[in-house]
């Protein structure tokens, strides 16, 4: 590992950076044309609905796009990154522009998820500032984490990662507000009616969305994940702990709450194996569609994109799907992006040249498409991933390895982004 790599470089201005890596004015300049483009048409979308909502009475029609999200206010490091044990006295700085940098110029946030503690590593917390604009907490907005008795929330471990991006000038995914999964044992034995439930959400969704849009409101959560994995692969609603309890409604209502509790913050539908088109995407699509003409107030779909060297959608595909979520005026996220290379059978150089193709076409899919907003991958370093304590088997799906060293995937998706 070297001194520099993974702190900032000694002269911080773009000029000094982008000459270091032979990118020229004119290029720049290309470069920053399509980024405001980008962020003129963020801005633009239409988000507002002309149907009537008739049957959400108290629903505001006109939906506000949070106006200074994109591009991302530009991080201050404060991590002592100079002094990291484990690097050794001196070395040539990493060649490689930094994601965020590059990323930057498209107007998109690139972010990671995160768990309180790891951001106490300053080798973790200095790669992690070194290269993203952005982090979602992995589980500690959870509802067994953050609400784990009917009167009582703990926001401790959400706090610290708020006040982190908030100390370093990251934005913050809220993730997430209503799911079936992660809940806690009061919820799964409580006997509640349904009008119990609904108020029971109610109460979560105003607590939590109100916790941190906090009295400042400075847009650090600027977007929440509000409904998670809802639909299921046949593209019907999945039959979840919701659905059980309060029905089909439970869905517009929680994003209702959640938009009462903070009118600025964008509120997004997040799924996954709907990246692609495919029976699942088009239930997706359907959903949100009905929402958008009811007035409800979604402003974009998140894309999970969990996936693997065999099964990752085409890019024609994703593009197809992007374009169509935009024609409806939403905004599209990759949010949770790992490449497990555990099921082909070649050597790992092999495997990890097939990932990075994988990571490439994500990338541009997104680029094509001026609604697509943010590219977060699910953790930073192999080391800490979830998906060999999930499949029980070792992977290797992030950006970077055990060691915190970059993979062949982080050069692609520079490459596509240059
Ligand atoms: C996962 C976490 O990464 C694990 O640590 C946890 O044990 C289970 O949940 N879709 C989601 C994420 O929306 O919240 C999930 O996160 C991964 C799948």
């Amino acid at each position: 590992m070297s001194t520099d790599k993974y702190s900032r470089p000694r002269d911080h201005s773009l000029a000094a950076i982008l000459a270091a890596l032979g990118i020229d004015l004119l290029l720049l300049c290309l470069i920053l044309i399509a980024g405001i483009s980008r962020a003129i048409m963020i801005s633009s979308l239409p988000l507002t609905s002309s149907a009537t909502p008739a049957a959400i009475p108290t629903l505001t029609t006109v939906i506000k796009v949070y106006p200074t999200a994109f591009p991302p206010a530009a991080p201050t490091t404060t991590v002592p990154v100079t002094a990291l044990p484990t690097e050794p006295a001196a070395s040539t700085p990493d060649p490689r522009p930094p994601l965020r940098v590059l990323a930057d110029q498209h107007g998109l946030l690139v972010g990671v998820a995160v768990a309180p503690w790891w951001l106490e590593d300053p080798q973790y917390a200095g790669l992690l500032l070194r290269e993203f604009n952005a982090i979602t907490p992995e589980n500690a907005m959870k509802w067994d984490t953050i609400h784990p008795e009917p009167d009582r929330y703990d926001f401790s471990q959400g706090d610290t990662i708020v006040e982190f991006a908030r100390h370093n000038g990251l934005k913050v995914r809220g993730h997430t507000l209503v799911w079936g999964n992660q809940l806690p044992q009061w919820m799964l034995e409580g006997k509640y009616t349904r009008e119990q439930w609904i108020q029971i959400l109610h109460d979560h969704i105003t607590t939590v969305v109100g916790h941190y849009r906090g009295a400042n409101n400075d847009h650090t959560v600027f977007a929440w994940d509000v409904v998670n994995e809802s639909v299921s692969k046949e593209g019907a609603l999945f039959d979840n702990f919701w659905l059980q309890k309060i029905g089909p409604e439970y869905i517009t209502l929680a994003f209702q709450f959640a938009h009462e509790a903070d009118p600025d913050a964008l509120l997004f539908y997040n799924d996954n194996g709907g990246e692609g088109l495919n029976p699942k995407s088009q239930g997706i699509y359907n959903l949100v569609q009905g929402l958008v003409k009811s007035g409800v107030p979604i402003n974009g779909v998140g894309l999970q994109m969990h996936t693997d060297t065999a099964v990752a959608p085409p890019e024609a595909e994703l593009v197809a799907n992007m374009k169509r979520l935009t024609d409806l005026g939403l905004q599209v996220q990759i949010t949770e992006m790992d490449v497990r290379v555990q099921y082909i059978n070649k050597s790992l150089s092999e495997k990890l040249q097939d990932q990075a193709g994988i990571y490439r076409r994500v990338m541009s899919a997104c680029l094509q498409s001026p609604n697509c907003t943010g590219f977060f991958t699910w953790g930073l370093t192999d080391r800490f991933s979830w998906i060999p304590g999930y499949t029980g088997k070792p992977d290797a799906p992030l950006l970077f390895d055990e060691n915190y060293q970059p993979k062949p995937a982080l050069d692609a998706i520079l490459e596509v982004l240059k």
